[in-house]
């Protein structure tokens, strides 16, 4: 038996920001990054809260990759100020940061908390996820909790908030959404929800990504990929996610290679592997079934070619022409400041942490040590 729910209430379009205009609540703990607390950003949200006579307070301590430290110095300030409702605001680490202080201050008091997530960046999707991925910087590990009690209760999309993210960060965040949908599409735990919610933030990728890159004013485009990205978090939180985001956590904790970043990198290469495209050997009736889902991938991007295989070659091929026109370097070489030494000597350890990594587990292919090795090292040059 298989279920499938959405349980966070998501508002969108324009004008979605004004639902803070009558939240229902009293005592508002905003969590946010340095940046968006001295941004205009800030004040986009406390002005509404106003409006909605809701008293806050600011903790804006959260940094990239939400770190232990922070996230007890967080659920110290929520057990002091003890609001009814969370708002966090900001990218995947203030959004992670926020799920798990809320998550840890509740366990603490048995008392559950709304929390109200606001993306700034169309990206990880965490605003719809049970998901939430924390670090360990002195270990150089990366932890992604699960816990349904982590899901928001309410999201807002309102690509207002994206409107001033740079480039490359669009390049990178954009990336990841198409990964998270793409790895949602071919995990094992596939469903036929999952996937139409994956397929059509695949499409939306294909249209606009490279669109909203190059021209930051590009509205329709800024939002599009604000709803592809929560709609590939629907997809993934239902399906999970596989062996790239394995790979990825371990290869930005160890070498601090931003979160989409890693993941673009890696998804030429990971799709090869999964299809297993360049096992010459093979008849074509031999390769495995994520085949088909990687062609209708390709298709949903607008690549087509003669057969699978060429297809899929041909989807590869796309990859590195969207990393090319984003400006996003194709291997470990091209970052330019990573050592050659430093970073063979860390593909063991990598290895092991994304093979220990919990969304390995639902990837189309059972990777070996071995393979995940091999994919590091193609992946320097
Ligand atoms: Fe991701």
């Amino acid at each position: 038996m298989k279920s499938f729910d959405i349980r966070t209430k998501i508002y969108f379009g324009e004008g979605a920001l004004d639902r803070l205009s009558d939240l229902p609540y009293k005592k508002a703990l905003i969590i946010t990054d340095p940046f968006v607390a001295k941004s205009g950003l800030l004040q986009m949200i406390t002005m509404r809260l106003h409006d909605a006579y809701t008293e806050f307070e600011v903790f804006s301590d959260v940094v990239p990759d939400a770190p232990i430290e922070k996230i007890s110095l967080g659920v110290k300030k929520m057990l002091e100020y003890d609001p009814d409702c969370v708002i966090t605001v900001g990218g995947g680490s203030a959004i992670d940061s926020a799920k798990s202080i809320r998550e840890f201050a509740s366990r603490s008091t048995g008392r559950h908390v709304a929390l109200i997530a606001i993306p700034t960046t169309s990206g990880t999707g965490s605003e719809v996820t049970s998901f939430a991925v924390v670090s360990d910087p002195e270990k150089d590990i990366k932890y992604p909790l699960v816990s349904d009690s982590m899901l928001p209760t309410e999201a807002i999309l309102d690509a207002a908030l994206v409107k001033s993210v740079p480039a490359n960060v669009t390049a990178d965040t954009g990336m990841d959404v198409l990964t998270h949908a793409i790895e949602a599409y071919v995990s094992i735990n596939n469903n036929e929800f999952s996937a139409a919610l994956a397929e059509k933030a695949i499409e939306i990728c294909g249209t606009f990504l490279l669109r909203s890159y190059l021209d930051n004013n590009d509205e329709h485009a800024r939002r599009k990929m604000h709803v592809a990205s929560c709609l590939a978090g629907l997809a993934f939180n239902s399906a999970s996610l596989g062996l790239n985001h394995g790979i990825a956590h371990a290869l930005g904790g160890k070498f601090h290679i931003p979160h989409g970043r890693a993941n673009a990198m890696l998804l030429p290469h990971v799709i090869e592997y999964n299809s297993g495209i360049n096992k010459h050997s093979k008849s074509q009736k031999e390769y495995p079934k994520c085949v088909e889902k990687y062609v209708n991938v390709a298709k949903l991007l607008g690549v087509n070619n003669f057969n699978e295989i060429t297809t899929i070659r041909a989807l590869v091929g796309w990859m590195q022409f969207m990393m090319k026109e984003m400006n996003i370097p194709i291997s470990i070489s091209q970052i330019g400041n990573i050592d050659k030494t430093e970073y063979f000597n860390a593909i063991d350890s990598m290895a092991d942490k994304a093979l220990a990594d919990a969304c390995t587990a639902t990837n189309p292919r059972v990777p070996t040590k071995p393979e995940v090795v091999q994919i590091l090292e193609h992946l320097y040059e």
